[in-house]
């Protein structure tokens, strides 16, 4: 669609533009709080808080501590929490069965949230990477990512998630098959309402890092996770994934990560019109975050213009660390 546009004197852009009133009268896309997931940090113990180094402001929470985080973004709005465990080295194995542990860190955490805030969405991550002591999402075996026996494994921790009370399952391993056998592994559960939101254009993207310190598995992780994340150079592929996880029983997409992919959070919406979620990740945080510590950008600033423009990038939502700062800018 090209717009009828008259020339200049006719036409002023700057008419539309004067004043405050009429800005807002001709804005195109806004950002609210229902656009936002908030993703948090879950460790044991009770009563902590503890600082991750690479992310300023943000924080490893004991479940308590997690269960109030939840009431406060409840309290703002906020639709959704998704949940990433910090699991103590001890508990990680190569066979990752800490994974499916019906009392592991995340599924105590889904059922306290649930029982205290069960009006907030809880979303979880399934991947193997917090259990594995090799740090690597899925199963290694001489050095081979395995992808079938991933998928199995994949499918008892979603399922033990979903027994626990998560709303929305989210898969992050870049497993090829994981939606479809998850799919099923539900229905035949029982489990028809849990909600998939698949990360399905995931990129192998050096933004991961500070997430990577946040959860532990930096230290253990050797080589990098380019044969199952996508490479960075692609764009048609994503749109084959996407439709490959939609035709597999995804409910919902997402693009990850974040602003350096907004080209295929559009190709995305523009082709398929599903729900369509963006992850604006640990590194694009940690960027905004400390280029604002050092006064070098205004920070609320640079974060509400980050978040629009997934927005106007044809995104339902982003998952970001900023979501109750956000928020709370939202409410004025
Ligand atoms: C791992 C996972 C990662 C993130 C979410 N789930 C990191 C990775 O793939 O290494 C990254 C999130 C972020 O950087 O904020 N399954």
């Amino acid at each position: 669609m090209r717009p009828i546009q008259a020339s200049y004197p006719a036409a002023r852009f700057r008419r539309v533009r004067k004043s405050d009133s009429l800005r807002r009268l001709t804005q195109e896309h806004v950002l609210t709080a229902n656009d936002l997931i908030w993703p948090i940090f879950i460790r044991d113990g009770a009563g902590v808080e503890e600082p991750i180094h690479s992310m300023p402001g943000v924080h490893r929470l004991s479940i308590d501590r997690a269960v109030q985080a939840a009431e406060m973004a409840a309290g703002l709005g906020i639709p959704a929490i998704c949940l990433f465990p910090y699991t103590d080295p001890s508990v990680k194995t190569p066979g990752c069965e800490e994974a499916w542990n019906p009392d592991n860190l995340t599924n105590r955490c889904i059922r306290a949230i649930k029982a205290a805030v069960p009006e907030i969405a809880v979303m979880t991550d399934i991947a193997l990477d917090p259990y594995n002591s090799n740090g690597h999402d899925g199963l290694v075996r001489d050095g081979i990512i395995l992808n079938d026996e991933t998928v199995e494994a994949l499918v008892r921790m979603a399922l033990v998630q979903a027994d626990c009370g998560a709303d929305i399952l989210g898969p992050s391993d870049m497993m090829d098959g994981r939606i479809g056998a998850m799919r099923s592994a539900l229905e035949a559960a029982g489990h028809k309402d849990v909600a998939i939101l698949s990360y399905s254009a995931k990129y192998a993207s050096a933004f991961y890092g500070p997430f990577r310190d946040a959860v532990g598995a930096s230290g253990a992780l050797k080589g990098d996770k380019k044969t199952y994340q996508m490479n960075p150079g692609n764009s048609d592929e994503a749109l084959r994934l996407i439709e490959r996880d939609l035709r597999e029983g995804a409910d919902m997409v997402m693009v990850k990560p974040g602003m350096p992919y907004l080209d295929i959070c559009r190709r995305v919406k523009d082709a398929f019109g599903v729900p369509t979620y963006a992850y604006q990740v640990s590194g694009e945080y940690a960027m905004i975050r400390g280029a604002a510590e050092r006064g070098w950008i205004q920070g609320e600033a640079a974060m509400m213009e980050s978040l629009l423009a997934f927005k106007r990038a044809g995104c339902d939502g982003i998952l970001t660390y900023f979501a109750p700062e956000a928020a709370r800018l939202l409410r004025g």
